[in-house]
């Protein structure tokens, strides 16, 4: 279903606000004002555990401009396809893509009624190119691939970006499969952007946050870089590898990105072709 389905505006009514959702807590860490007192309440709670949760949120946006800027003018990609979008948050993917190569085509996907909600902020691109929103679900990688390809030309290479979602897609639900399904449909010269939590790095407070989410009712998995990096096999990874998001290519960093201060950044980043 897209933005423009009139199906979707039937969604859009749909949005509980008395449970805590992975979409508007995010954009609390981030500073947003699209988010309700529940989800207020988890990330202030997820802050007090693991005090570096709004500074990985920050780090993961700024991962996300770093590598679709690379995308798009070092590697030519002219069409992206962004599930697990999130709330807009300026910058936008598209807005990144679309400033190197205004003719790029971007879908943008999510399953959260919010970001439905707020789909006309996505949409808003370049002339040349195109933006569309599509609400579904990434535990169904076939049917977001039908709508995507009435957009992208899937017999061209695509930017396949999966930033911060994975961690809220358990193996038994299929992440494997997913991640498959999606990258066996890219041709050669396609790249895929993942990011995911990690525990590696500082084991207890991640887990204590994990908890936290849990008793808010979100189900949250972190990975250890052996794990994550199974994600990329079959695909070649570009320097420097599967990184903490924040040690990911800094020398492509933008003005938008301001000091984290000390301290790890728990999620692991990698960007690869399908060769
Ligand atoms: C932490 S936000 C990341 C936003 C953006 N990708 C970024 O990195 O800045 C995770 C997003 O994934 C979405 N999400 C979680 N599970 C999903 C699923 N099964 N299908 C589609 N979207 C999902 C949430 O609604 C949320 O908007």
């Amino acid at each position: 279903m897209t933005a423009t389905d009139p199906a979707a505006q039937r969604v859009d009514s749909t949005i509980d606000t008395t449970r805590p959702h992975p979409a508007r807590v995010y954009d609390w860490f981030l500073g947003g004002k699209d988010n309700y007192p529940v989800d207020e309440e988890l990330g202030r709670r997820i802050t007090a555990i693991e005090a570096g949760a709004p500074r990985a949120a920050r780090a993961n946006r700024a991962f996300m401009r770093r590598a679709t800027r690379l995308l798009a003018r070092e590697r030519g990609i002219r069409q992206f396809l962004d599930i697990g979008t999130g709330i807009p948050t300026e910058p936008n993917l598209h807005q990144v893509a679309q400033s190197a190569a205004p003719d790029a085509r971007v879908v943008y996907v999510d399953n959260d009624p919010i970001v439905l909600a707020h789909a006309h902020a996505l949409l808003r691109g370049t002339a040349e190119g195109v933006t569309e929103y599509v609400q579904a679900d990434a535990r169904e990688p076939r049917a977001i691939l039908e709508q995507a390809a009435r957009v992208l030309d899937f017999g061209r290479p695509v930017a396949l970006s999966l930033i911060a979602l994975l961690h809220f897609v358990a193996d038994e639900d299929g992440a494997r499969d997913l991640v498959d399904t999606l990258t066996d449909a890219l041709v050669p010269g396609s790249c895929v952007v993942m990011s995911m939590m990690t525990a590696d790095l500082e084991p207890e407070n991640v887990h204590r946050g994990i908890a936290a989410y849990a008793a808010g009712g979100v189900t949250l998995v972190a990975r250890s870089h052996g794990e994550v990096s199974r994600f990329f096999t079959g695909l070649e990874l570009l320097d420097p590898g599967i990184v903490s998001v924040a040690d990911w290519r800094p020398e492509l960093a933008d003005d938008f990105e301001a000091d984290l201060g000390p301290g790890p950044i728990s999620l692991y980043g990698g960007v690869a072709v399908r060769r």
